[in-house]
């Protein structure tokens, strides 16, 4: 979910709506927002879109007034309604709250409200908390923040919440555990946002809550931020932002997606520039450099994270394992955090999170570093939870990624992981000096090599017409291209929502096989180095079956050619590094195939970009 607010001397409404819009890509159920308009709460709330907001606002008259907040949700308890959209009133209709994460407790604490006389409207865990708020309030006759903060204490789970009073029209008040919260500080002014792209335009000046805080928001006062457990009082830390709002925007393409898509070539030089240092050889990277030892004596590498994040991963464990020779676990974030896994203090754990925010990815390094384990970020977003939390780590530099389903963020991630595994493989010695030093000039040409395969766009348009109507389609790939198969499938999926698995290629025989028939698209990733006679064999098993065969395959490739319906051209380079070309086709055919269906590429159905629940 994303949350928005705003007191200062603005109209709160514009300002907290056009902010809404820059949230969707953490949910889009249902949005809503609250306006105190100097005498009371007036709420506006629907299922849908905030063009769907927006809409229902004009009709409902939605006043003015300089102090709002509003929601853009992903729905966790209770289906996406009007009802069950946030802001939620409390009983009296003096407190309005919006929320961002999950109360794990609330089910018990609604009983006691209940016995207390409280009625609920919603199904919503969000309901229960501004309810105990008003009831902590009320009982003991606190102020809002004290009465906020002894009701955070007892509940379980994750939030960022915002809540005011419409007896104290001066001040917000807020909290995290888990969600990430920002607050903007302008002049006489406050903003306050799940990330900073809300109010970009109007201040660069920002604070970011950490975990366990609370802070008082009041017009004409310092922010007072506070631990909510213990009640310390703690230092407010105010950052100057350095990102753009030009880089948050369209900038000519129809698509989010499809703009992403083609940056990638400048995303992945801004990934390794400063770093990859080709005439003298070096790879420069403070975070590894600075921590050398942990990488060098340790027993192994795990991996965590989810969904395209996880499939970099396991890119990253062919490349960490053949050329640096350690040995290399990717793990689901949400599958390792709880099963009692081993770890010691020589485990090197790399989070991967383009968000930097993902519930699980963050509770794993948690996890992780409880155990000793020295615990290594990559991100894309600056200052986010994971990069944060990690002992070290290294950017991706990718810039703003909004599309839903993740494109640039998944090529420099594996550019970070592969600069990485260099690094540590001419450090431990594993590879050999020129062996290190092609590996580096290559990468140094990859930005134009996607340039390159991008070109193929209109004859992948023509591709994805043909295909556009499968139920169900396959995508095979070996070694390092067998993470690309199952990206390739998952992008598919998201966004066409269109049925499709990735398999490593030889492993068809064992399972998938049995699907193959004339109906069946079977994209192959059959490029000249890597295993290319065994995919050929492979290519040839689909042929006897009569599905139809899709190649991604080097320029110039002759076998695969003759034995498939359709080639996808990408340039040559090395096994180790291909992944970053053959990911290219696959991103523009399910881009195509979406807006082919008419589908909403950007953001696709009950998916969020973000997802800060578990
Ligand atoms: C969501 C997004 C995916 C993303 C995954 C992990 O499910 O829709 O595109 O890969 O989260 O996100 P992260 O920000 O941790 O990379």
């Amino acid at each position: 979910c994303g949350i928005v607010g705003y007191i200062g001397k603005r109209e709160a409404y514009p300002v907290v709506l056009e902010g809404l819009k820059r949230l969707e890509y953490r949910g889009y159920d249902s949005a809503g927002i609250a306006i105190y308009d100097g005498n009371d709460i007036k709420l506006c709330k629907t299922k849908g879109k905030v063009s769907d907001l927006e809409l229902k606002a004009k009709n409902d008259i939605i006043t003015s007034g300089n102090l709002a907040i509003g929601h853009t949700r992903w729905a966790t308890h209770g289906v996406p309604n009007d009802v069950n959209s946030h802001p939620h009133y409390s009983n009296s209709g003096n407190l309005v709250i919006i929320h961002n994460g999950i109360i794990e407790n609330y089910e018990s604490i609604k009983q006691e409200l209940i016995k207390r006389g409280y009625i609920f409207h919603s199904d919503t865990d969000t309901e229960v908390l501004v309810n105990l708020i008003e009831d902590v309030q009320r009982n003991q006759n606190l102020k809002l923040g004290k009465a906020v903060q002894i009701a955070l204490n007892q509940v379980v789970g994750a939030y960022a919440i915002a809540v005011f009073d419409k007896n104290k029209p001066n001040e917000i008040v807020v909290a995290k555990l888990g969600s990430p919260l920002a607050i903007g500080v302008g002049e006489d002014e406050f903003f306050i946002a799940s990330d900073a792209s809300p109010f970009l335009e109007y201040t660069k000046k920002a604070i970011y809550l950490e975990d366990e805080e609370l802070a008082v928001i009041r017009l004409g006062k310092d922010i007072k931020i506070r631990k909510i457990i213990s009640d310390e009082l703690t230092d407010t830390y105010i950052q100057e932002l350095q990102i753009n709002l030009e880089q948050i925007v369209k900038g000519g393409y129809d698509h989010f997606m499809l703009k992403e898509i083609y940056e990638q070539p400048n995303a992945i030089k801004d990934t390794y520039r400063g770093r990859l240092l080709v005439k003298e050889g070096i790879i420069r990277m403070a975070g590894i450099d600075d921590n050398l030892d942990r990488f060098l004596n340790a027993n192994r590498i795990i991996v965590v994270a989810c969904g395209t994040s996880w499939h970099a991963g396991l890119v990253s464990e062919y490349i960490f394992e053949d050329l640096a020779r350690i040995p290399v676990e990717v793990e689901y974030a949400s599958e390792f955090r709880y099963r009692n896994p081993v770890i010691t203090n020589k485990d090197v754990v790399i989070a991967i999170s383009q968000s930097g925010e993902t519930a699980d990815t963050l509770a794993a390094i948690k996890l992780a570093k409880q155990h000793g384990a020295f615990v290594f970020g990559v991100c894309n977003v600056v200052g986010s939870s994971i990069a944060r939390e990690a002992d070290a780590g290294a950017y991706t530099h990718a810039g703003p990624e909004i599309g839903v389903a993740s494109t640039k963020a998944f090529t420099t991630q594996i550019t970070v992981l592969t600069l990485i595994a260099l690094k540590l493989a001419k450090a431990n010695g594993n590879i050999s000096t020129s062996n290190y030093q092609y590996h580096l000039q290559e990468l140094e040409l990859i930005p134009e090599k996607v340039k390159k395969a991008l070109e193929s766009d209109k004859h992948i348009l023509e591709v994805a017409k043909m295909y556009k109507d499968a139920k169900n389609c396959l995508y095979l790939g070996r070694g390092y291209n067998f993470p690309v198969a199952l990206e390739g499938a998952l992008k598919l999926k998201e966004i066409s929502y269109i049925h499709a698995e990735g398999y490593p290629a030889a492993e068809m025989k064992h399972g998938p096989i049995a699907l193959i028939d004339e109906q069946m698209p079977v994209f192959v990733i059959a490029t000249k180095k890597g295993h290319y006679e065994k995919v050929v064999s492979n290519v040839q098993e689909i042929k006897a079956r009569k599905g139809k065969i899709i190649g991604i395959v080097t320029e110039g490739d002759v076998d695969v050619k003759n034995l498939a319906d359709h080639v996808i051209e990408v340039p040559d380079t090395l096994e180790a590094l291909s992944p970053l070309l053959t990911t290219i086709p696959l991103q523009l055919l399910s881009y195509h195939i979406a807006v082919l269906l008419d589908k909403n590429v950007d953001q696709p159905r009950n998916l969020a970009k973000s997802v800060t629940v578990e």
